[in-house]
């Protein structure tokens, strides 16, 4: 797959969202990718994020894209193949620090990532457990009414997993499966990765147009 990252963000436009940060939590779902690639053009678009990142989520990192992140002070422009200078409106936040401002709703935010979202915190987002500063944050966007949008990846999909997508829709989350379509055309691996960064953009009200649209 290609590395390379589009230097044009002309098409990344400005929206109410922009005005409030985005928080990005990775936990340990496979499909690491997906949030590189999410990351990059938020950060490109010039959206202020707070960075989230789970142990078990820097273990995929490691594991499918062969980099060795200090689990507290990720070296981001290595993780995300970004220059200092893009990397600056993003702020990382360690797992167990809930004195940062995502920790409370009092701080107001353009929405919620978990991208992947692994079996494990979605059980917990489900829940209402907030024994981490993702589930934290998580439960912060459920209580403010804000968007909070889990990317869970797992196939087949067990009926506990089920019951706990259903849980955390029901209390608003939105639930984007890692699933990306094929309709696009498709030429390589990097089409399937936006297909999926284009939705969830779509999800945090981020005009983009990173994916040719259906009927357009
Ligand atoms: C390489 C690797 C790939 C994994 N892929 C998945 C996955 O696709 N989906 C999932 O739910 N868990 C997956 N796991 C397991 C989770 O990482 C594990 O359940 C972990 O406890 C989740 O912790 P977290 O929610 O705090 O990140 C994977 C683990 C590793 C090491």
């Amino acid at each position: 797959m290609s590395e390379q990252v589009p230097t044009d963000m002309s098409n990344v436009m400005e929206t109410p969202a922009k005005r409030f940060p985005i928080v990005i939590a990775v936990s340990g779902g496979s499909g690491a990718v997906y949030t590189r690639r999410l990351l990059q053009v938020l950060a490109r678009g010039g959206y202020a994020v707070h960075l989230l990142l789970s142990a078990a989520g820097n273990q995929v990192i490691q594991q499918e894209l062969g980099l060795r992140l200090d689990l507290n002070a990720p070296d981001l422009e290595t993780w995300l193949g970004l220059s200092s200078d893009e990397t600056r409106l993003i702020q990382f936040h360690q797992l167990h620090d809930f004195f940062t401002p995502v920790a409370s709703g009092s701080y107001r935010t353009g929405g919620m990532v978990i991208c992947p979202c692994s079996g494990g915190t979605l059980s917990a987002v489900a829940h209402g457990i907030s024994s981490n500063l993702i589930q934290r944050a998580a439960e912060v966007h459920l209580k403010e009414r804000r968007k909070l949008i889990l990317v869970p990846r797992e196939t087949p999909v067990s009926h506990v997993a089920l019951k706990n997508m259903l849980a955390a829709h029901e209390a608003g989350a939105v639930i984007m499966p890692a699933s990306p379509g094929w309709y696009h055309g498709v030429k390589g691996l990097d089409d399937l990765v936006d297909f999926m960064v284009a939705r969830i953009l779509d999800q945090l009200n981020i005009d983009n147009e990173i994916v040719h649209r259906w009927g357009t």
